[in-house]
């Protein structure tokens, strides 16, 4: 806890109901991104841009719960849908229905390299789904993941998430490192780590482990880092390389997906995987919404069940009428919606340059589309996970609670992100830079009077 700060009196009732929380609930939360805080944050409701604590205190939200709510909170077309399904058709069947259809149809249509989806209950399923369909097409067992990319929390890809420069080894060709404790010794045989935007290093990875190596599982802009995005030639070059070597290319888009344009980093890039994963802006906000996909020829292997994907919850009706909407209005008026997010975001980015350029704060922004994030204390491009691990951890945390305790939300975790809804306006992010400018001159002015080291 930051204790330099805080009006604890804005946050009664908040901490009160945390601590009941926490006597039920291991921490308080249901998952270990939400134990890092700085502040406990008890919410009542959300409603467009902004969310409202207990307390009353209002934030504007540029978190939007880690992406998925990119039409803000609670928006209209998605409620009213599932409302309609919940009260006409009912909430779970395990027989297909129409929006079974739909839903894959619109999925199909927006993501290039999809002609077929089966649909999950989360982002984490979703990958680990696609990395047995990759094993069961290829017969082989290996996959290789990045270092400093989040791909969910199971046994199978919980490596190397954010691991200490100590224990990680090289940069280039950095040590499987398991993400927390209790992972099983036996999955970390099976995941290889690359280095993110290395091409050489990681070309030598793959063709050294060709004969064992299912596929690379990319996340194909680095978002679990902060942003950065691949170099130019780097996502076409593992392409080739994947392609040459028998390896398929898995691209986790849980983040990208529907967000830096409709079909994703894919269509962005142009440059195809064999297996897409989806998740969060696939829903707008609808709670379970995840999806993987691929060819008729490889998803052949799901609908003759000779790869195991299972589910009493997948494809229910609640999930696919949210997902219907959202996927109504992404794809309805795509120029609109992705006009507005970038601008947004622009905005946003602009102004967080000029403040910080003003004051003297050496900080690098990088940005795709509607998210971005910032590196304090960096003044060359940020283009690894451990440049972006190396920058000045101490001013993003207190940057960031001097933001939140002035009522604007982003996560404090300097490897998360900001992210732009349909639903904010020009009004929050003049507001928002506003109380960015007094944190940064807070911040700066209180660790500048701090002794050398300290
Ligand atoms: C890139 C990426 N992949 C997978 C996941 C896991 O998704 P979920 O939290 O829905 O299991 C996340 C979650 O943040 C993610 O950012």
């Amino acid at each position: 806890m930051i204790d330099y700060l805080i009006d604890d009196s804005r946050l009664v009732k908040t901490q009160e109901m945390f601590a009941k929380c926490k006597e039920v609930v291991a921490g308080g939360e249901s998952s270990y991104a939400r134990l890092t805080g700085t502040r406990p944050i008890v919410m009542e409701r959300g409603e467009g841009a902004r969310f409202y604590d207990v307390d009353g205190n209002a934030y504007i939200d540029w978190c939007i719960g880690y992406g998925p709510m990119i039409f803000g909170h609670r928006p209209k077309p998605i409620l009213d849908a599932i409302i309609a399904q919940i009260t006409q058709g009912g909430m779970l069947y395990t027989f297909p229905h129409e929006l079974d259809y739909e839903v894959g149809r619109k999925i199909a249509a927006a993501v290039p390299s999809i002609e077929q989806v089966r649909f999950a209950n989360s982002g984490s399923e979703a990958t680990q789904a696609a990395m047995r369909l990759a094993r069961g097409f290829t017969g082989k067992d290996k996959v290789l993941k990045w270092e400093g990319s989040y791909n969910g929390f199971l046994d199978c890809h919980a490596f190397s998430h954010h691991p200490p420069f100590d224990a990680a080894g090289y940069e280039r060709y950095p040590r499987t490192v398991p993400s927390l404790g209790g992972i099983a010794r036996s999955s970390q045989e099976a995941i290889i780590v690359g280095c993110f935007n290395d091409l050489d290093a990681v070309e030598k990875v793959i063709k050294r482990n060709a004969g064992q190596l299912a596929a690379v599982l990319a996340e194909p802009i680095l978002a679990d880092a902060g942003i950065i995005p691949p170099e130019p030639g780097f996502l076409e070059g593992l392409r080739t390389i994947c392609t040459d070597n028998d390896v398929l290319l898995i691209f986790d888009e849980i983040i990208t997906g529907f967000r830096v344009s409709l079909g994703g980093a894919q269509e962005r890039y142009g440059v195809l995987p064999d297996i897409t994963c989806l998740a969060k802006a696939l829903g707008g906000g609808t709670p379970g919404a995840a999806a993987f996909g691929a060819s008729r020829e490889i998803m052949a292997l799901e609908a003759d069940n000779v790869v195991l994907h299972g589910g009493t919850y997948s494809a229910n009706p609640l999930v696919l009428a949210g997902v219907n909407a959202a996927l109504d209005i992404l794809s309805g008026d795509r120029e609109r919606v992705y006009g507005h997010l970038n601008a947004i975001a622009d905005a946003m980015v602009g102004g967080m340059r000029r403040i910080f350029a003003d004051q003297g704060v050496p900080a690098i922004i990088n940005q795709v589309g509607p998210m971005w994030q910032v590196f304090f204390g960096q003044d060359e491009p940020v283009t690894r996970y451990r440049q972006a691990r190396a920058s000045d951890q101490r001013f993003f945390g207190q940057f960031q609670a001097e933001c939140q305790e002035r009522g604007v939300y982003f996560h404090n975790f300097n490897f998360e992100r900001f992210f732009a809804s349909t639903a904010h306006t020009q009004a929050d992010v003049a507001e928002s830079l506003e109380v960015i400018e007094t944190a940064t001159t807070i911040v700066r002015k209180r660790l500048a009077s701090l002794p050398a080291g300290v």
